[in-house]
């Protein structure tokens, strides 16, 4: 009687934290989502790129420049894409200077590095591979590392982990090749659409300024590829009457780069 029960992940929209805290520590790095630890978030968001020499590293741009000192760095190595680098070479890089000089010398992680962080910060991921017609193959790749540290257990592929991309080719790729895994197609398709992407994937993640009630509400009345309700996490919302306009909707997720603004809106971790 009386007592007060903590907030579940069930009680609203569960808040993820958009390239980790990337509002408060440089994005896709370690720091992002140890800051979002920090915060309290559990569920952090990243993006994923290949190297030249075929390593996965975190990073949201197909080009280092924005995040990185690259330009600095490699003066003569112009336009600066990661495919054009080695995880070597990326690995010299100071990815956190851009952001805040506190940050000096953070590094742009692998995958392997930032899902062997996420698991020992007890967190859980929301994981976009970026651009994947760049990257033949990165599908198969991106399984190998999840392979080899852990995140393809059942426990992890039960609650811990959805895949993303805006590419339709490659989530109907990811879901032939492991349909357990959760997976959530970046986008608004129309309504009469849905049925089709049902087929493959069990979230359609989409754009918050693109959504409405009856959108919300027609995919969730619809079943995913495993005969549960498909689910919404939308993005990218960092102001408070945009979470709340997108919690009243009943969207499943909200993907922010200000996190703690969202759970003050809609009351949630
Ligand atoms: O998680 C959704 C969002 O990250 C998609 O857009 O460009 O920020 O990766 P972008
Ligand atoms: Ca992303």
């Amino acid at each position: 009687t009386g007592a007060v029960q903590a907030p579940t992940e069930t009680d609203g929209p569960l808040v993820v934290a958009h390239r980790g805290a990337s509002a408060y520590a440089p994005e896709n790095t370690l720091a992002a989502i140890d800051k979002a630890r920090d915060m309290g978030f559990r569920w952090v968001e990243n993006d994923v790129q290949r190297t030249k020499d075929g390593e996965l590293v975190i990073m949201h741009d197909d080009n280092l420049k924005r995040t990185t000192n690259v330009e600095e760095v490699f003066p003569d190595r112009a336009p600066w894409k990661v495919a054009d680098f080695t995880a070597a070479e990326i690995a010299k890089l100071d990815a956190g200077s851009w952001f805040d000089a506190k940050y000096a010398g953070t590094r742009v992680p692998t995958l392997e590095q930032y899902m062997n962080r996420v698991e020992q910060n007890h967190q859980k991921l929301v994981l976009e591979v970026k651009k994947p017609e760049l990257y033949p193959g990165i599908e198969q790749d991106t399984l190998r590392v999840l392979e080899k540290t852990g995140w393809l257990d059942r426990k992890h592929v039960k609650s811990k982990l959805v895949w993303q991309s805006f590419s339709e080719e490659s989530m109907r790729k990811v879901h032939a090749l492991r349909p357990d895994i959760k997976k959530g197609f970046l986008g608004t398709p129309s309504v009469a659409e849905l049925p089709e992407y049902a087929t493959f994937v069990d979230q359609i993640n989409a754009r918050h300024t693109t959504i409405s009630h009856g959108y919300v509400a027609a995919i969730q009345a619809m079943r995913g590829p495993h005969g549960k309700p498909l689910e919404i996490f939308t993005w990218t919302v960092d102001e408070a009457a945009d979470a709340r306009r997108a919690a009243g909707y009943g969207v499943n997720g909200i993907i922010s780069n200000k996190p703690d603004v969202v759970r003050s809106a809609v009351g949630n971790e």
